[in-house]
């Protein structure tokens, strides 16, 4: 069966003590089932820490090098992750496409290292408003799929998350529909069928991500394929994020 997820994404955000601050306040033991999986992703520099201090909350990498350990300044490799505990790893976030020239052979390396480092991936697709408004969004999405599943065995799903990110709702205020959420998602539902196999689909959790926030997560979370969210802004405040978790939570299908 699949599970429900709620990631919060803190991008480059967030000094040490104020990241501290914001983590004792999600990560006290106050959600009253386990039913939903939290994950944060803090920046590189604060992964290890909470993962010593984490109680409800798995964490993850907002990013991993595309190499293996070796002669590569600067990079954070998958078995590094690996070796100090974190679960989980981004790969395919619209902002690192677009503003670190991720291309699709680029992300390939990437879910390939996570694979072999057995760090869980949530692989985000999206397309960008253009793509929308000329009605491209599908064969865009397609695409993305089609590229993802190059590198991936049918026994790998087990380890794969999708989001969809729609870039025109990232960071905007914007948010997609629940029709045009679950539209794209019962789309996306079925392309893995085709990929792969009913059962394989069924049981690969899809995430909405892009603008998500209190008001509007619920209606969100009530689409069928809705399996929870890739939260930005909203997971920088306590409260917010919290309700968030509570909403999916109390979301039955
Ligand atoms: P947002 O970001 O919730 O701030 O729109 C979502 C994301 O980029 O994962």
């Amino acid at each position: 069966m699949r599970k429900k997820i709620i990631a919060g994404n803190w991008k480059m955000n967030l000094s040490s003590s104020e990241a501290d601050e914001l983590f004792k306040a999600i990560d006290d033991p106050h959600y009253d089932n386990n039913e939903v999986i939290k994950i944060i992703f803090p920046p590189h520099i604060y992964i290890d820490r909470f993962i010593k201090k984490r109680k409800e909350f798995k964490i993850g990498a907002q990013n991993l090098s595309s190499y293996n350990n070796g002669a590569y300044t600067g990079e954070i490799s998958g078995s590094m992750l690996h070796s100090i505990g974190c679960e989980y790893v981004l790969i395919g976030h619209s902002e690192r496409r677009l503003y670190f020239d991720e291309t699709e052979s680029i992300l390939s390396l990437k879910v390939k290292q996570a694979l072999e480092n057995k760090l869980k991936i949530i692989f985000c697709i999206g397309e960008t408003k253009q793509e929308r408004e000329s009605n491209q969004f599908i064969n865009k999405l397609q695409l993305q799929l089609n590229q993802l599943s190059k590198s991936l065995s049918p026994k790998d799903y087990e380890n794969i998350v999708i989001a969809y990110e729609p870039i025109w709702a990232i960071g905007t205020g914007l948010t997609a529909t629940p029709n045009q959420v679950e539209e794209v998602h019962a789309h996306i539902r079925k392309k893995l069928e085709d990929l792969t196999d009913s059962k394989t689909a069924g049981n690969v959790s899809l995430l909405y991500g892009g603008s998500c926030n209190p008001s509007n997560a619920k209606t969100l979370f009530e689409c069928p394929n809705v399996d929870g969210g890739l939260i930005g802004g909203a997971s920088l405040n306590a409260v917010d994020f919290s309700s968030i978790i509570k909403t999916l939570q109390s979301t039955h299908k």
